[in-house]
This record gives structure tokens, C-alpha cells and sequence, in this order.
């Protein structure tokens, strides 16, 4: 809210598509608490499952059938995962692959893409999108030297520069986001991903895909069905815990029995796989049919349609893929970290500004993306593209 101008805006509660601040204004809510309410705020079905599990006990420090249960569902979705082990946050889930992938490899530097965030792991805090991008943080302090200098950072869409990285560091892994959100929705040019994968099997490279936005959201089966591209390691999160903490990484059989107490790779949690998560993460997913994402890619063109048609001849671009759309005040299609740090966040500020004067509650900052989610009906789409008419000549006033 500081990079727009703005004051905190303090929530009393969340119901559907719409939040209410403790001033009592109404806003129809296109953050959806950064990616995981794909249902909507308290949803009937989700809240009943979390009363539920709750009356039987918060915490077990022990496995429950509804975590294999949770287990089966995701790697009935992703062709590439065989196993999986649940963390409490995105964060935990990429760090403990990265560490799988420098075991299994016997390598240590990675190569991340410029306005990639992947959590708040030391090593990855290097032209990260996201928070840092907005508070226009090229780097964290408390990160050592030794930690940043196993990072290689390679502009998004820019498949020379990814092999350049790998001959120049024979690293341990590439991360990515199939679909990057934390710079903004930045999709990948085609053949790009497909390059990735190539270049990566071809040296022996773990290529982990980190789908805490896109997995469960832009398809059944997240970006790596959006794109047809297998990732070796992919991390989950958001979706996954249906509104509480959960995620997870898992890949192949292979690559997961390293994980302890299986294998020789230590990672564990207090938490992980808590009842509680696990039973809002099922009766979400469980929600997610072919039917809903079908739903949820019309309402996401529908609004971005309708702020295109509204921005009209302004320099504006609204980037969307199914699920997640970004608008970007910028004259130039945005292609990487570059393009969107040269996007107008004045513009943008005042654009917000004007939004949440009138009820509706964008992500009040270029580098993110908005999240439509399942409860945002045409009353909602209608509401938000009103407000944007105003906010877009306010935004240029
Ligand atoms: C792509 C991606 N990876 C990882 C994370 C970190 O997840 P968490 O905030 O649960 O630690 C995020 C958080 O926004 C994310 O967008």
C-alpha cells in the first residue's frame, strides 16, 4: 500500500468474492489472499471441512489417510510427480527442493530468472519480483556473499542466456515459474520453456518448476499442462492448502526417496501436513473440476477483455493467461524483469487509488498479479470494470 500511496487497509472479514475493512467499506477482492482462494473467501465447503478436522484434533505429529488422500489428488494432476512431501509454506518447499537438487546432483550453484520469487530463502533473494521489486529491493542484507554468489540470475525469455549460465556454472538446478506472477503475469515467449527443459536434460540439471501460483490454478494440472513441459521437481503451495498453510515438492520416485527418513536428505516440519490444511486443501481441490477451470478462464478473459476495451488506445497492456492477469501500464508488451520494472507505477498508484475509492481491491503493485478466482460473478466483473474506467482516466488525468 506504501508503493501506491496508500495506508494499510485493515480486513474484518472475507465472503465470496468481496472483503470488508474495519471501516465497513466493501471491496470486490481481486487479490484473493495472494493465489489461494480460488473458491472465494470462506467458502461453506471449506469452512466445514476445517470445523471438522478440527473437532478431531489440531495436530498429530503423525501421518492421516487425508494426506495420502491430498497426496493422490495432486499426482493425479501432475504427470511428473510420483511422490511428495508437504511443507507449511512455498518458501520451505522450494528451499527443500534446491537442497534435493544439490544432493542428488553433487553441484551447488542454481540459476534463477530476474523478477523470479520463489519464497524468502537466502540464496534466492536476488532480483527477485514480488515484494522486493515493489520496494524496489534489488537484493535482501543478511544474505551472505557465499550465499548469493551460488545464485545465477538469467533474464526470463532469454533461452541463450540459460545455456550460457549452465555451460558457464554446471549448475545443480534451474528454477522457474512456468508461468511467472511475481513480476507481474510475464508468460513464457513459445518454445521457451520447451527450451529450458532441453537444455537442462541435456546437461544433467534438475529443472524445477515452482507452481505455488500457477499449480491448480491456470489448468487441472498447473503450467506444466498449460505448456506441455514435465518439470524433474515441482513446488506447490497457495491452492494447495485451500486457504491455510500448506505446500509441498515432490517429483519422481527416484528423486524423492533421497528425502529422509527414506533417504540420506534431512528435511522435516512440526507442522507439515497439519490436519487442519489438509482437509482445506482437499475439499478445494476436490472442487476443482474441468468444469471450474473452464469457469474461471471465462471470468479471467472477461475482466481482462473488459479492462483492454476500457484502457483502450492508452498505454496500457493487460497480460492474461487462465486464472491471473496483470495490468501493466506500459506501452510495449512485457517480456521480462526488464519490461516490467520500465512499467509506469505512478500511473499504476493512482490507478489503484481510484479502484479502491470505489470498492474494488487490486494488487496494489505492478509486480503482482490479480487472482479472479471462482465467487467473482458479472456483478463483480461489471463493479471492477466501472471503477477502472474512472481509474484509468485518473490514472492519465
Ligand atoms: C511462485 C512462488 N513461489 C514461492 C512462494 C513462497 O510461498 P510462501 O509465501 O508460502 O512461502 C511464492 C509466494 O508468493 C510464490 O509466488
Amino acid at each position: 500500500m506504501r508503493s501506491i500511496g496508500r495506508e494499510p487497509i485493515f480486513i474484518e472479514r472475507g465472503e465470496g468474492a468481496h472483503l470488508w475493512d474495519v471501516d465497513g467499506n466493501r471491496y470486490v477482492d481481486w487479490v484473493s489472499s495472494w493465489g489461494p482462494l480460488i473458491l472465494g473467501h470462506a467458502h461453506p465447503v471449506v469452512v466445514q471441512a476445517i470445523q471438522s478436522a478440527a473437532e478431531l484434533g489440531t495436530s498429530y505429529g503423525a501421518p492421516t489417510e487425508a494426506e495420502i488422500d491430498l497426496a493422490e489428488e495432486v499426482a493425479d494432476r501432475f504427470a511428473s510427480i510420483e511422490m511428495l512431501r508437504m511443507t507449511s509454506s512455498g518458501t520451505e518447499a522450494s528451499m527443500s527442493a534446491l537442497r534435493l537438487a544439490r544432493a542428488a546432483t553433487g553441484r551447488s550453484a542454481i540459476v534463477k530468472f530476474a523478477g523470479a520469487y520463489h519464497g524468502h530463502l537466502d540464496g534466492l533473494l536476488a532480483e527477485a519480483g514480488s515484494g522486493l521489486a515493489t520496494a524496489g529491493v534489488p537484493a535482501s542484507p543478511g544474505v551472505t556473499e557465499a550465499q548469493a554468489s551460488e545464485t545465477l540470475i538469467v533474464p526470463w525469455n532469454d533461452a541463450e542466456a540459460v545455456g550460457e549460465a549452465i555451460a558457464a556454472r554446471n549448475p545443480a538446478a534451474v528454477i522457474a515459474e512456468p508461468i511467472p506472477a511475481n513480476m507481474g503475469v510475464v508468460p513464457a515467449e513459445p518454445g521457451f520453456l520447451e527450451r529450458v527443459r532441453e537444455l537442462t536434460a541435456d546437461a544433467g540439471v534438475i529443472l524445477i518448476l515452482d507452481e505455488v501460483i500457477s499449480g491448480f490454478r491456470v489448468a487441472r494440472g498447473g503450467g506444466q499442462e498449460l505448456l506441455g513441459v514435465e518439470a524433474d521437481l515441482t513446488v506447490m503451495g497457495k491452492v494447495l492448502g485451500g486457504g491455510l498453510p500448506a505446500a509441498a515438492y515432490g517429483g519422481s520416485r527416484g528423486l524423492m526417496e533421497r528425502i529422509a527418513p527414506a533417504g540420506d536428505v534431512y528435511q522435516a516440519g512440526t507442522l507439515s501436513g497439519n490436519p487442519l490444511a489438509v482437509a482445506a486443501g482437499l475439499a478445494t481441490l476436490r472442487r476443482l473440476d474441468a468444469a471450474a477451470y473452464i469457469r474461471l478462464a471465462a471470468t479471467t478473459e472477461r475482466l481482462a477483455e473488459g479492462l483492454r476495451e476500457i484502457a483502450g488506445d492508452r498505454p496500457v497492456r493487460v497480460q492474461s493467461v487462465p486464472g491471473l492477469l496483470t495490468v501493466f501500464f506500459s506501452s510495449e508488451p512485457v517480456t521480462d524483469f526488464q519490461g516490467a520494472s520500465a512499467a509506469n507505477p505512478a500511473a499504476y498508484g493512482r490507478f489503484c487509488r481510484a479502484l479502491l475509492d470505489r470498492g474494488v481491491y487490486p494488487p496494489a503493485s505492478q509486480f503482482e498479479a490479480w487472482f479472479p478466482s471462482l465467487a467473482h460473478d458479472d456483478e463483480a466483473i461489471a463493479q471492477t470494470l466501472e471503477a477502472a474506467g474512472e481509474g484509468f482516466r485518473e490514472a492519465f488525468a
